[in-house]
């Protein structure tokens, strides 16, 4: 398959367009720099806990500013927010109302943090009234219907300022559509960072609790992708390339290693691994009875992860993963 579909669509220079991204992507490093902490920020103030999460929480706008500016000072690459807005409807239209939860925190964030790479996650779960990765028609998700806003939704985060959109929906030719908004809106130099491979995981529960999205009826396997198919996967992630993302990312990272290594090897793509909520869950639960060595345990995952090829690591872990990567605490 021909992943080169050429220029305009591609753009090498966006990952080049400043020093946060630079060093994002640059090859052969490892270290804290790597790194992206996921973030759930809020509409309330303060921070709440997440019980099936410990350690983690959610973040009020300016609680989330104070979290970014810790991780910039340990040295991690970079944030990837999620929205909870105020309130969820039908098409989830606060995923793009102007001044909505997450233009807020990237205004913030980079304010504060200059120096991560500000990430946005690009769906429709945490904003709809069901939880699925779309809109409706009738039970089932409209994969066409869908397209338009989640590139509405990117261009009002490239507007606020995000340094890269990641859209997670799953739709087909959401990479096209995204792409082809932001360039209209003049923000061609925006990269976006596609979940290409993600499998419909038991692994998400955690995080469905966080953001309050699992779906009212039905799965969403009628989107995300069947756990066995590895050819599938890489048919995905082609896909993805010539459509124009910069980034390809796999999930979940543990269930995922062979696929990132063959991505690597045959593509050539920079590509990230996304530690999802569960399989931090399942650290933290078997550290909490004293089971395992935690500090042990993620530093072995994260260098399996590595080995396999990630260049960019998205994880719950990276505060302290950060200080253990330095040699520290
Ligand atoms: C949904 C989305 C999911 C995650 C990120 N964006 C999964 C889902 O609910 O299907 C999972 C992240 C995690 O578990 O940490 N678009
Ligand atoms: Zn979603």
């Amino acid at each position: 398959m021909n992943l080169i579909s050429g220029f305009p669509v591609q753009r090498p220079r966006r990952l080049r367009e400043n020093p946060v991204l630079r060093r994002l992507v640059r090859e052969g490093d490892w270290g804290p720099q790597k790194l992206v902490a996921p973030l759930f920020v809020t509409t309330k103030k303060g921070k709440q806990r997440i019980s099936s999460m410990p350690g983690l929480h959610r973040f009020g706008i300016a609680a989330a500013a104070a979290e970014a500016k810790k991780l910039e000072g340990l040295g991690i690459g970079g944030v990837l927010l999620f929205g909870i807005p105020a309130s969820k409807d039908e098409r989830g239209s606060q995923a793009f109302a102007a001044g909505g939860v997450v233009p807020q925190a990237v205004q913030a964030i980079k304010k504060a943090a200059p120096g991560l790479a500000v990430i946005t996650d690009v769906c429709l779960c945490e904003y709809t009234s069901h939880g699925h990765c779309g809109i409706l028609r009738g039970r089932s998700v409209d994969n066409d219907a869908t397209l338009p806003v989640l590139s509405e939704i990117a261009v009002s985060h490239a507007r606020s300022g995000a340094d890269l959109v990641a859209p997670s929906a799953m739709m087909d030719g959401q990479v096209a559509a995204i792409r082809r908004g932001l360039d209209k809106a003049g923000f061609t130099q925006v990269p976006v960072m596609s979940y290409s491979v993600k499998f419909a995981s038991a692994l998400y529960g955690p995080f469905r609790e966080a953001v309050g999205s699992s779906p009212r009826f039905g799965d969403r396997r009628g989107y995300q992708m069947d756990t066995p198919n590895a050819e599938e996967a890489l048919r995905e992630t082609a896909l993805d390339i010539q459509e124009g993302a910069d980034i390809v990312m796999v999930k979940p990272a543990l269930t995922s290693l062979d696929i990132l290594r063959t991505i690597k090897r045959r593509f050539h793509w920079p590509a990230a691994a996304y530690q999802v909520s569960g399989e931090y869950a399942l650290v933290k639960a078997a550290a909490a009875k004293g089971w395992v060595d935690e500090k042990r345990l993620v530093l072995e995952l994260a260098a399996a992860i590595r080995r396999a090829g990630a260049d960019i690591l998205i994880t719950y872990h990276a505060k302290e993963l950060a200080g253990w990567l330095k040699g520290k605490g």
